[in-house]
């Protein structure tokens, strides 16, 4: 199945992706994938800046691709970028005929200090694992075009957050709020969300 499929009208082609990508989350019992509530963020926000670069930390099987791919026209890009192979070849088996994307595999430490020696830079960052949210967030923002977006989610309590982590989750929300150059809004929405717009 493929993203580049015309989604129809009522949006059934998006919906039967997000169904596969669920059926295979539960079939490898990871439960970390974003929430519909953010998706149809991400999408809106993508689909503000056509033709433009977006990156995702932390692909998971591939559910925050789904609703990106949804939102970005033909002449955008996607890199998304994943530790595990288990879990990003689903990602890549769904979505392997959309040339639009540039999969990762490898640690998000490692790829985000080769990008920043690169020139491109994102339209969009949705900063989804632990480098780029918890640890080399200043590389991940430096990522971010001027008046571009840096996304963070997962900010409520979730399943499966080792013990202690509300204390890196206070620190991170404390630090955003402070963070000169950037405009920033802590959304109570869905998993508790953190917006910030570059100036
Ligand atoms: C919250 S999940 C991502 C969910 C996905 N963005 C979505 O929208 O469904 C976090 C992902 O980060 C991956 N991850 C953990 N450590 C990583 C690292 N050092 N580099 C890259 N990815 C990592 C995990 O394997 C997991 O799939």
């Amino acid at each position: 199945m493929s993203s580049t499929t015309r989604p129809t009208p009522d949006g059934s082609s998006l919906r039967q992706t997000l169904a596969v990508l669920t059926a295979a989350a539960e079939d490898l019992g990871f439960v970390q994938s974003s929430e519909g509530d953010l998706g149809r963020l991400l999408r809106l926000l993508v689909a503000s800046r056509p033709g433009g670069s977006f990156l995702e930390l932390g692909t998971g099987v591939g559910y925050g691709a789904a609703w990106l791919l949804d939102g970005m026209d033909a002449d955008s890009r996607l890199v998304s970028v994943e530790l595990e192979d288990d879990l990003q070849r689903i990602a890549r088996a769904t979505f392997d005929d959309d040339p639009r994307v540039e999969w990762v595999l490898g640690d998000g430490s490692e790829w985000l200090r080769e990008a920043v020696a690169r020139p491109e830079r994102f339209d969009v960052v949705f900063a989804d694992t632990w480098p780029g949210k918890y640890h080399d967030r200043d590389l991940a923002m430096e990522l971010v075009k001027p008046h571009g977006w840096f996304v963070l989610d997962d900010l409520y309590p979730q399943p499966g957050w080792p013990d202690g982590h509300q204390a890196n989750v206070d620190r991170l929300i404390a630090d955003m709020q402070s963070v000169d150059g950037w405009r920033t809004e802590f959304l109570p929405w869905g998993s508790g969300l953190m917006l910030c717009v570059r100036d």
